[in-house]
């Protein structure tokens, strides 16, 4: 991207022959905004697809710590000659431990270090960082006197890089819970940890767990502290949870049931992730939902980055494309009746059964929950039925929480009209849209909203990406021609902000080997992180979003699409800016005039950040930059800017004023 003022490009128009020139000049009303932009127009879809919770952010690195998954051993094997998987027995208490029925008796036979072992294989691996702390923590009982345990992370050549060996202490009836650390000494993508045990007699095992030291502000057992700080970078407007589908469930037993998600983490009672089965080709059979990461850290990681937390629920109906199971209108009461408990967890006082449970988990300050969603992806006239019990319930116990209503998978049905007009005329706060298209659809789209009624109910992109034809795979779909339709996109979204509250690109994460839908926003390895040129589009409107619309016109029209040029322009009253979005989805670079109407005192110097590139071009790993944005500086010539729009490129500018 270069940026000349009117004497600089003037100069230079001989060297320009390849540009297309154009008249066309970008006009900014600069003093009459045309709508207000709600702090949640840029958010973040949380969903555990991908691993993106188990295996992701939830920085356990036990994977099946409480022995829960359905094959019960699944991630542990035995080490050492002086045991078998004859000398592991899986215990099950479901009759006394309903949500934890499953712990592990391991029979040790006058073994020494290195003969009697399980070894854990984490999530594909556990990554392990040089230097770092480690803690090591098991529940256990029947302690054999003397036992003595021996703790190994060994690498991929199962060198050690780390060790430490303790005696339990605690003694008594009841289980115990104990803990250790030790640093590692070197790093590994994919290490294992080995648990050894010294002495004679059976010990049961249960919840064993190891967290690093360097978690998402440090708290113990808590989030991986790389991944959460790419989504803080963001500044999202809101945080979206749990899903998606995981709220559906296959079915409704299989349905994500948020009072089972809080509380100590041995009580949560674990699911299958319904990911783990859904696509044959991707197939995860060793994916679950431990719940050590619920709703409670859902709400306070969404304080910790300044976002709203937006809750999603199930409506009573599991997932259409599965079984479609739905509950009896008249059994719904229990549904309902965890919405309204959810508002109290968030928001009630202390003295609230509810909200004293928050209370109890270290968060005695409500957290504020403004939105809760009704469903996800629901459809059809059972979806109405439901819907419309939920809102009269809830809008009679919280009117002062939006409720936002789902209308289904595909935005260009009949199935979408008829939602979209029956959850208007029950004057829905928001109608949560969600499209996974093609590049050419997010283009043809870009005015989609600019005839939606003002008045009538607000809009929510909940879940969308553009989606290349062809047989590219998992991060490969990932390309700067996707992304830059989006960016265009969501110039319509934001010059209809007056409609549009709210949009959230899906799904957030994908773990490089363990993914089951792409594209995704942010791929991550058990060590590393990147973000693709879809994370940095979101991420530059996110963090300039502004507080009110301007428009932005070509000929008296919004520039949607003309001269293969998308533009949209916000005002910041608090910082004082003006911000211009432009996207050229074109394979020469364009030249436009833009003109300031308006407000008289402009800064003379322009911020410009850009982000350009082929459209099959693509983040890595080892290449985390190929996409990503460049900043430079221009200037403002009177009112009047000209600016050269490289090819195949999203521009931003930004332009300080007074008033
Ligand atoms: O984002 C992936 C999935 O796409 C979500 O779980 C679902 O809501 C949609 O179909």
């Amino acid at each position: 991207m270069r940026i000349k003022n009117i004497l600089a490009f003037a100069l230079s128009l001989g060297t320009l022959g390849a540009i297309a020139q154009t008249k066309d000049q970008i006009t900014i009303k600069t003093d009459s905004p045309i709508a207000a932009i709600q702090p949640t127009m840029w958010g973040v879809f949380f969903e555990d697809i991908n691993f993106g919770a188990d295996g992701g952010i939830y920085a356990e690195m036990i994977k099946n710590r409480s022995f829960e998954f359905a094959k019960p051993l699944a991630g542990w094997r035995t080490a050492g000659k002086k045991i078998s998987m004859g000398d592991l027995l899986v215990i099950n208490r479901k009759q006394t431990n309903a949500a934890n029925p499953r712990f592990l008796r391991v029979n040790v036979n006058n073994a020494k270090k290195g003969e009697a072992g399980i070894i854990n294989e984490g999530f594909r691996g556990m990554g392990i960082k040089k230097g770092l702390e480690y803690e090591f923590t098991m529940m256990y009982n029947k302690l054999p006197a003397g036992m003595t345990i021996h703790l190994e992370l060994t690498d991929e050549q199962k060198n050690v890089i780390g060790e430490t060996s303790f005696k339990p202490s605690k003694t008594g009836s009841e289980w115990q819970k104990e803990s250790v650390k030790f640093n590692a000494t070197s790093t590994a993508q994919k290490a294992n940890l080995t648990i050894w045990f010294e002495g004679t007699g059976q010990i049961d095992l249960d919840m064993i767990s190891l967290f690093p030291k360097d978690t998402w502000k440090g708290r113990p057992q808590g989030m991986r502290a790389d991944m959460i700080q790419m989504l803080a970078d963001m500044k999202p407007g809101f945080i979206r949870f749990p899903g998606g589908c995981i709220v559906e469930g296959i079915d409704l037993e299989n349905r994500y049931q948020w009072k089972k998600t809080i509380g100590p983490i041995e009580e949560r009672q674990l699911i299958m992730n319904r990911w783990n089965t859904e696509f044959p080709h991707q197939n995860a059979p060793d994916y679950f939902q431990t719940f050590g990461l619920g709703f409670f850290e859902y709400f306070q990681l969404s304080e910790d980055i300044g976002a709203e937390p937006l809750p999603i629920l199930n409506c009573g109906m599991a997932c259409q494309f599965n079984t479609a199971e739905v509950v009896p209108l008249d059994q719904l009461d229990p549904y309902i009746q965890d919405a309204i408990d959810l508002i109290e967890f968030a928001n009630g006082d202390v003295s609230t059964p509810w909200g004293k449970k928050r209370a109890e988990m270290g968060h005695a300050k409500p957290f504020n929950l403004k939105y809760l969603g009704v469903g996800n992806e629901n459809w059809g006239p059972q979806y109405i039925e439901r819907a419309k019990l939920f809102q009269t319930a809830l809008k009679a116990a919280h009117p002062e929480v939006k409720l936002i209503f789902s209308s289904g998978t595909d935005p260009d049905s009949e199935g979408f009209r008829y939602l979209d007009k029956s959850l208007r005329s029950m004057n829905a706060d928001v109608i949560d849209e969600h499209y996974y298209r093609s590049p050419e659809w997010f283009l043809s789209n870009a005015n989609r909203y600019d005839n939606y009624d003002r008045n009538g109910s607000k809009v929510f992109a909940g879940e969308y990406a553009a989606h290349i034809p062809g047989n590219a795979t998992g991060a490969n779909k990932n390309v700067w021609g996707a992304a830059l339709a989006e960016a265009a996109f969501m110039t319509g979204l934001e010059r209809n902000a007056a409609v549009v509250n709210m949009a959230s690109y899906a799904p957030l994460f994908a773990n490089t080997d363990a993914w089951q839908w792409a594209p995704d926003l942010i791929w991550v390895d058990n060590l590393k992180v990147y973000g693709t040129p879809n994370y940095f589009v979101q991420k530059l409107f996110s963090s300039n979003k502004g507080t009110h619309v301007l428009s932005a016109l070509t000929d008296s029209k919004v520039i949607s699409g003309q001269d293969s040029v998308y533009a949209s322009a916000v005002r910041d009253e608090k910082l004082k800016t003006i911000i211009i979005k432009v996207v050229n989805t074109s394979s020469v670079a364009k030249v436009k005039d833009i003109a300031f109407d308006g407000l008289q005192k402009l800064s003379k110097e322009v911020k410009v950040v850009t982000i350009e590139g082929k459209p099959a071009e693509k983040n890595s790993f080892d290449t985390p930059s190929v996409i990503s944005p460049k900043e430079s500086k221009a200037k403002i010539t009177g009112k009047k800017m000209k600016v050269e729009l490289a090819p195949h490129s999203f521009t931003l500018l930004n332009i300080s004023y007074s008033k």
